[in-house]
């Protein structure tokens, strides 16, 4: 199988931002998915230099626009290594190769018939660089640069697009998968249901001269669109290169809802024309806002990738896009909900997942994957849960579900985690006869942490690769890149070893910490009780307290309660404890984590629930706003240890 796929190129008359690096990331993301199933993969990115906007760019900068869009374009291509992104072409459009096939391009389709030249009045919009229809004003404004279009009449040359409304309708009709989500092919669709205008494809050099000059007439450049659609032809080396037979007919593009008409009529409508076969799919996604307000440089809240990376670290970022957005659908991008997805799915999940495994099979097996026992129900269940994952998750990144794809990969991993607690390794460790069943327990979790460090592969390419050296998989082999459909299990080589590295995600706090502010000062009352004996108690009045490491098993919010949930723990016999951190933690994020209770409080009814006791909590403070963190301990450690 072969995939080439693309992102827009993007404009160089501004820097590269959050909405330019996620459909890079997604590009990215999905050519390297396919790369994992085995297939011949071509990833392309680059710029679009030409056109009245760039030239403007530059003016305002007073440099040539030839200066102006080689510096802009060194930016994109700097910036996605930032974000490990790996594209196998940056393509330029003021390269000579794309200049030259441009102008065979309109030449060809001259010497057919379909350009003609005329006299035409339009309105124009500078911002969308084409003119716009009276339909598509908003109150006489261009719906998205919101200022009235100019009134423009002059002599251009016209691409007979009307002769191939029919054609593309059947296209699209007969072709579901063309441009998805469903949403836009309806769009399109509704759009082609009147009558289509041909395109005007030229800008006489009395008004631009930045642009790529008419093969058939030197007084005009190339209108911007009909240069830039055909990047995705140059940069295969059309129409002689051998890349263009392999790639060419496996082609999709990603863009964003922004530029669907010139990606979904235009660019069809002009591949017709050439003779040129259609391109296989159009991936469209909706718009990313900051805070729920619209990305603009004028409100000051423009994100830059590299500013993201610098605070979040790459993989936190890559995933954090992916699983946020549904592909599509517009979605909204705060500090808040990326530390929060940080520190829930992977510092908690994904991490603990990794670490308590890691310490186990150091602790009880000194660091080597032990040969699994004969598989009983339980394990095929366990095997069966993670293969049908994989499943689900191949079908969701082919058709661009990235987040779905993810929610896939943490179901496996929160009921891995659940396994943890329910087959008790430290409690298998302590029985001689058990051991068969604790090789097979660690063996299935250690398979588990390999196939979700390889479907994580695309999307957190690092930590990817920080779990597969934590599992003993050194460098490119098999166990650590094929991803086949069927098969998955079992490759982890009994008497080989781990060697983790530390916790794979910190936990982060949100920004309000480092912004400046002085922490509070101890209170006055801490104070004196620190400078005199005053308020101090003796150590058999703290040994009174019995402190111990419990193991949550259940959570529940309490009915009509806001603020409690009812936690089932173990420590080690089973008892219920209502805590009021239900505002901090989901219910299901807390089941298999260790914390520490006090287990010899009287008990209490809180909300008509009994509490056999209490689990520490720090109680944090920051500009007023309250955060309860549970206490836990820093590695496995056997339920119902006492802390002293
Ligand atoms: N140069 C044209 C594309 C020519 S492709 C043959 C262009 N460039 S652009 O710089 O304006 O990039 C537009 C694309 O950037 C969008 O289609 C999308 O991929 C990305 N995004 C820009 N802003 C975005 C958001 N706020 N959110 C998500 N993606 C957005 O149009």
């Amino acid at each position: 199988m072969t995939t080439y796929i693309t992102t827009p190129i993007y404009y160089v008359n501004a820097q590269p931002h959050l909405g330019h690096a996620y459909t890079t990331i997604v590009a990215d993301t999905y050519s390297r998915f396919r790369r994992l199933c085995g297939e011949d993969v071509r990833f392309q990115t680059g710029t679009d230099e030409h056109g009245d906007k760039i030239v403007e760019a530059a003016e305002k900068e007073n440099v040539p626009p030839r200066e102006y869009v080689d510096r802009i374009s060194a930016m994109f291509r700097e910036t996605w290594p930032l974000l490990e992104v790996v594209p196998d072409n940056f393509i330029r459009t003021t390269e000579a190769e794309h200049v030259a096939t441009v102008r065979d391009i309109l030449q060809k389709v001259y010497d057919n018939g379909d350009i003609y030249f005329d006299e035409y009045t339009g309105l124009y919009c500078r911002g969308c660089e084409r003119f716009l229809t009276e339909k598509e004003l908003v109150d006489g404004n261009c719906p998205d640069h919101q200022i009235p279009p100019q009134e423009i009449a002059e002599q251009n040359y016209f691409f007979r697009m009307s002769s191939y409304q029919q054609q593309l309708i059947d296209h699209i009709k007969s072709n579901p998968d063309f441009i998805t989500p469903e949403r836009y092919r309806n769009e399109v669709l509704s759009f082609l249901s009147e009558p289509l205008e041909d395109l005007c494809i030229s800008r006489p050099k009395s008004r631009l001269t930045w642009g790529i000059e008419l093969p058939f007439d030197e007084t005009f450049v190339t209108y911007v669109w009909f240069d830039a659609l055909i990047n995705y032809l140059t940069g295969l080396g059309y129409p002689g290169g051998e890349d263009y037979t392999t790639f060419w007919p496996f082609s999709e593009h990603v863009i964003a809802k922004d530029i669907l008409k010139p990606h979904a009529i235009y660019w069809p409508t002009m591949l017709m024309s050439m003779g040129v076969p259609l391109f296989k799919k159009l991936h469209v996604h909706g718009y990313w806002n900051v805070d729920d307000t619209k990305m603009s440089k004028s409100i000051g809240n423009v994100v830059r990738p590299r500013q993201l990376v610098d605070e979040y670290g790459i993989d936190t970022l890559r995933y954090f896009i992916l699983r946020e957005m549904s592909f599509g659908l517009d979605s909204s991008f705060s500090s808040k909900a990326i530390v929060a997805r940080q520190n829930a799915d992977l510092a908690n999940d994904l991490g603990n997942l990794y670490s308590r495994t890691m310490a186990m099979v150091q602790k009880y097996r000194d660091g080597e994957v032990t040969a699994p026992g004969q598989p009983g129900a339980a394990d095929v269940a366990f095997r069966d849960a993670v293969e049908t994952m994989i499943l689900s998750y191949r079908e969701a990144m082919g058709a661009f579900h990235f987040h779905r794809a993810l929610q896939a990969v943490w179901d496996v991993i929160s009921m891995a985690n659940k396994y943890i607690v329910v087959n008790e390794p430290w409690a298998l460790a302590k029985d001689s006869q058990k051991a068969e069943l604790l090789d097979s327990v660690l063996y299935n979790l250690l398979e588990c942490l390999r196939i979700v460090s390889l479907v994580l592969q695309p999307v957190m390419p690092i930590a990817s690769g920080r779990m597969a050296m934590g599992l003993g998989l050194e460098g490119e082999s098999e166990a650590t890149r094929f991803l086949d459909a069927g098969g998955n299990w079992g490759v982890l080589v009994p008497g080989s070893r781990v060697k983790p590295e530390g916790p794979l995600f910190p936990r982060l706090e949100s920004r309000k910490k480092d912004d400046g502010k002085k922490e509070k000062p101890h209170s006055k009352k801490v104070k004196q009780v620190l400078q005199s004996e005053e308020g101090l108690i003796a150590m058999d009045a703290f040994q009174k307290l019995d402190l111990r490491v419990a193991e949550i098993i259940a959570a529940r919010p309490v009915k009509k309660s806001k603020k409690l949930l009812k936690l089932t723990v173990r420590a080690p016999e089973e008892r219920t404890i209502v805590s009021g951190i239900a505002e901090y933690y989901q219910p299901s994020d807390l089941v298999g984590q260790q914390v520490i209770i006090v287990a010899n409080l009287k008990p209490v009814k809180l909300m008509g629930v009994t509490s056999q006791g209490m689990v520490l909590t720090a109680r944090e403070e920051i500009d007023g706003e309250e955060r309860l963190v549970l206490s836990t301990v820093s590695d496995i450690v056997a339920v119902g240890s006492r802390i002293n």
